[in-house]
């Protein structure tokens, strides 16, 4: 496995294996690596010759500076692991490397994609992650890059971006890996205590009661349901949960069908912020 800071020793790489005619399955990452990232690059190296993957701890999609301090880092650890799915090849970029430029003011319109949910409490956000994830695959130029779906939002605003720039790669979505609690995979459950982990799974707990509810209640009556729900566990605060359609993420008030509605979940668990969803058609 080859490890690589630079952009043209990566490019470089990757040229060669290009011209081998190998095709390059890609997962970008923020490290602090766990089974589902894992669960994504098995998948990766077996639908492509060379599996590449990123890590880099993006500044620029933090809005919260406090979050940014405390994301786990430990690139030792990540490459063991890298090493144990096959990788081929790991970029791993300084942030100078990222972001030559003083002050990055590239700027994308995604329109009602970005104004709800993770758009609305994390101003700036996507703007950040589509700033990054176009650097990457402009430097990686992967056949497919694979994401998940517990960020479904941001998967909706990744296509959208390959569309917009007409970029000659498929975006493979991939379901949410869950510990054997329900709690979905995330690099911020490493930030919780031991109390707050066995708390932690009343999420998607709550979530799966209330996709049992969906004939005898209306989308309204669910997310009052949910709410209340998570008012009887104090050491939660719900920024929200919403239901939308799965393609354009906008709230439904009637059950969506042919789209299909998710139910959409953000919340403070101590001072970390866990986000989890649900299929509900
Ligand atoms: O999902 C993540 O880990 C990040 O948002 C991504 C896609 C690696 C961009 O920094």
């Amino acid at each position: 496995m080859k490890t690589l800071n630079t952009i043209s020793q990566t490019k470089q790489f990757l040229l060669e294996a290009k011209k081998e005619g190998k095709s390059i399955g890609f997962v970008p990452t923020m490290g602090a690596l766990h089974e589902g990232h894992l669960t994504l690059m098995r998948r990766a190296k077996k639908e492509n010759d060379l599996l590449a993957v990123s890590v880099f701890v993006n500044p620029i999609q933090f809005n919260n500076p406090e979050d940014l301090k405390k994301y786990p880092r430990d690139l030792e650890k990540d490459k063991q692991l890298l090493k144990s799915v096959g990788c081929d090849v790991v970029f791993a970029p300084t942030v100078d490397e990222m972001y030559p430029e003083e002050k990055v003011t590239e700027h994308f319109d995604f329109g009602k994609l970005e104004t709800v949910m993770e758009g609305a409490f994390r101003p700036g956000h996507f703007n950040g992650v589509a700033v990054v994830v176009k650097r990457l695959f402009n430097i990686i130029t992967p056949d497919k890059a694979y994401f998940g779906e517990k960020d479904f939002q941001q998967l909706a605003i990744i296509k959208q971006l390959v569309k917009m720039e007409n970029m000659p790669l498929e975006i493979v979505p991939c379901a949410i890996v869950r510990e054997s609690d329900g709690l979905a995979m995330s690099s911020r459950n490493e930030r919780l205590t031991p109390d707050e982990r066995a708390l932690a799974p009343f999420i998607h707990q709550t979530l799966q009661q209330a996709v049992r509810l969906k004939t005898e209640k209306s989308p309204l009556e669910i997310v009052q349901w949910v709410t209340d729900k998570f008012k009887e566990q104090p050491a939660f605060t719900l920024e929200y949960f919403e239901l939308a359609d799965a393609v354009f993420l906008q709230p439904v008030k009637r059950w969506e069908k042919a789209k299909g509605t998710i139910g959409f979940v953000a919340a403070f668990l101590g001072d970390v912020r866990l986000i989890d969803n649900i299929r509900f058609y």
